[in-house]
């Protein structure tokens, strides 16, 4: 019997609601309509410079579409051109992509499918010019990706960021407080910006738009005076003060990107106290946002992402990423994936429109009439 053309399929960076349905996209498609034989890599770059990997079967991927995180596992530590060795107790990072490539080789699959964000891409990139058939998959629920309007994961975690914002308002009404809810987003704004329209915060700040304390402050006492006594504050993880630095959480040597943010909502909060003297309490949502069931447009986007990827890579378009513009799916160079993060466009229509119904951005002053 002639042997069966198998794929592959890994998952790199942090989970993200969707990736399950992505991977149910790719691997039920490839099995259907194609015939081929689906290798699941485990843990991302780790799995392929450590050979853990398996078959997957239909039932493997079938029933997961709802299915938060990833059934192949992640890592964000495994570079495969920086990857992390400890040597006598001190750590030291060595190029190891020629192992990862030959252990490609001995797959003997056609094409790698990378699900990931920017991280996992640029790296799918570097593999894709060491020779690797790769295609690439937009995961991230900072919606940072060059090249696509939306990646999965996103919507999820606006919904999430969302309903914490709606709830915070309940205590923030009741007892007459400022509430501040950190949500993640290290260099690009997305998921506050959005929640933060969608809650109908009063103040979002973002890591494009450097914040004045001053502005925050008079916004909350204006507030107070004309006796709404009380403000709902959305923070990204990655925003600073004018002039100010971001506030580092923690290092993470081994990783890929090392540093991670986290707190900024609290330093803000003190200060927001102290200046104005009306109690402020911060909520950080970290990883809630990344857990749990996919919403049912990511569902959609990542069925439709999963199976566009499969159509590219049954026509040998490697070296592109699956992307959307508009209503429509696109093909990008990985080339042009790696080449940064989307960030938001400080003339963004959204911050237009949020500023058009008087929110504030810690970067200019009100211009609500005087009572
Ligand atoms: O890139 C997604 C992201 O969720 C960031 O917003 C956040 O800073 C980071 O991952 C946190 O990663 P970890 O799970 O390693 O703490």
């Amino acid at each position: 019997m002639a042997k069966k053309s198998k794929i592959a399929i890994l998952t790199g960076g942090g989970d993200c609601p969707g990736i399950n349905a992505v991977i149910r996209a790719v691997a039920k498609k490839a099995m259907l309509e194609l015939g081929l034989e689906v290798v699941g890599i485990s843990d991302g770059y780790e799995g392929l410079l450590h050979n853990r990997h398996r078959i997957l079967h239909y039932e493997d991927v079938s029933g997961i579409i709802n299915l938060g995180g990833t059934i192949l596992g992640t890592s964000n530590k495994a570079n495969p051109y920086r990857c992390p060795v400890k040597k006598e107790g001190s750590l030291e990072f060595k190029d190891l992509s020629q192992a990862v490539i030959d252990n490609f080789v001995r797959l003997e699959v056609e094409c790698l499918v990378c699900i990931g964000g920017d991280g996992t891409l640029s790296i799918a990139n570097r593999l894709y010019k060491d020779g690797l058939p790769v295609i690439g998959i937009p995961k991230t629920i900072d919606n940072d990706i060059r090249g696509t309007d939306i990646t999965f994961g996103f919507d999820s975690a606006v919904y999430v960021a969302t309903e914490g914002l709606d709830r915070v308002r309940t205590t923030a009404q009741s007892h007459h407080r400022v509430m501040i809810v950190e949500v993640m987003g290290r260099n690009a704004g997305w998921i506050a910006l959005q929640a933060g329209i969608a809650s109908g915060a009063d103040v979002i700040l973002i890591p494009e738009i450097p914040y004045d304390l001053d502005i925050i402050a008079e916004k909350v006492n204006d507030r107070d005076c004309r006796g709404k006594r009380f403000t709902i504050t959305v923070i990204s993880e990655g925003a600073r003060p004018k002039g100010g630095e971001k506030v580092v959480q923690r290092i993470v040597k081994e990783s890929t990107d090392p540093i991670r943010l986290g707190g900024i909502g609290f330093v803000l909060g003190s200060e927001i106290e102290a200046e104005t003297g009306i109690e402020t309490r911060t909520v950080v949502l970290g990883h809630l946002q990344r857990g749990g069931v996919p919403t049912p447009f990511d569902r959609v986007l990542a069925t439709r992402l999963g199976t566009k990827a499969v159509d590219m890579l049954m026509e040998g378009r490697f070296g592109q990423m699956v992307g959307v513009k508009g209503n429509d799916l696109v093909e990008v160079s990985l080339e042009e994936v790696a080449r940064g993060q989307r960030r938001v466009p400080v003339g963004d229509a959204l911050i237009v429109s949020a500023r058009s119904v008087g929110t504030c951005f810690g970067d200019i002053r009100d211009v609500m009439p005087q009572v």
